[in-house]
């Protein structure tokens, strides 16, 4: 049996230089870690991360698909086939969870990888009615069941873990979680952290990872300035076409 790595995927660098003076890169391992979260106060950068993340998975895997749930509308793209906003997000959900079964049903080897970016989370379940929600937790707890092994992978972008916002249990699924900003004592408790361990924040893009939900993992990060968001834009649009 052959064994093939996983390619890691540069999605933020971490706030030390290395001797050559270039920054080291946090790798995201999108079959070890197949479910991640931004979590972060608004303004501290979630979409703007979640824009570099999409990018760079599309960099790396250049026949990549990306389904884009956009509750608020921040990224304000054209009608799109798998982009969604607004309570359409519910479908999008419907959509990925069609796309999952029909992939489970195929024999088809080629399966080329897919992201969910879900933004906004909570502010979404908080304004769908308690069937639609209902509907949301339960495709979400679906694909953190199915979804990998379909070549499949999931990051939710929103400004507070509360576990009420999962279907029971299933937000023990995630593995792989960027923490932006600051965040307040109880905010830190929700992963277990200490807020005396974390670093100062003060600027949009600085955070922390957290891995396997192991605070001895903690990472101080920074995502990087994009120059180019025009050039970002058009490939992540492309994927959703
Ligand atoms: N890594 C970054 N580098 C430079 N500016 C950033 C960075 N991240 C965020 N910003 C700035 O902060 C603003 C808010 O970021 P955004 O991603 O919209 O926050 P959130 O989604 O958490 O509410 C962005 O419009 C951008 O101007
Ligand atoms: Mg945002």
């Amino acid at each position: 049996m052959s064994v093939t790595l996983e390619k890691g995927i540069p999605i933020a660098s971490t706030c030390m230089m290395s001797f050559s003076g270039s920054p080291n890169h946090i790798l995201y391992y999108p079959r070890s870690y197949p479910h991640s979260l931004i979590v972060g106060r608004t303004g501290s950068g979630k979409s703007y991360a979640a824009r570099y993340w999409m990018y760079q998975f599309l960099n790396y895997y250049p026949n990549a698909k990306l389904y884009l749930l956009d509750f608020k509308n921040e990224f304000n793209f054209p009608q799109l086939p798998r982009y969604y906003t607004n309570f359409d997000c519910v479908q999008g959900m419907k959509s990925f969870v069609k796309e999952m079964g029909e992939r489970q049903e195929s024999h088809n080897v080629d399966k080329p990888p897919i992201l969910l970016y879900i933004d906004e989370l909570s502010a979404l379940l908080t304004f769908l009615d308690k069937k639609d929600a209902e509907t949301f937790r339960h495709g979400i707890s679906l694909a953190y069941m199915v979804s990998r092994a379909q070549n499949m992978f999931t990051l939710t972008g929103m400004q507070r873990a509360d576990a009420s916002n999962w279907v029971a249990g299933a937000r023990d699924n995630i593995s792989f979680v960027m923490l932006l900003g600051e965040f307040s004592k109880e905010g830190c408790e929700m992963f277990s952290l200490k807020k005396e361990n974390m670093g100062a924040c003060p600027y949009p893009g600085m955070g922390h990872i957290l891995i396997n939900g192991n605070s001895n993992s903690l990472l101080k990060i920074k995502i990087p300035f994009l120059r180019d968001t025009q050039k970002i834009d058009r490939r992540i649009i492309e994927a959703l076409t």
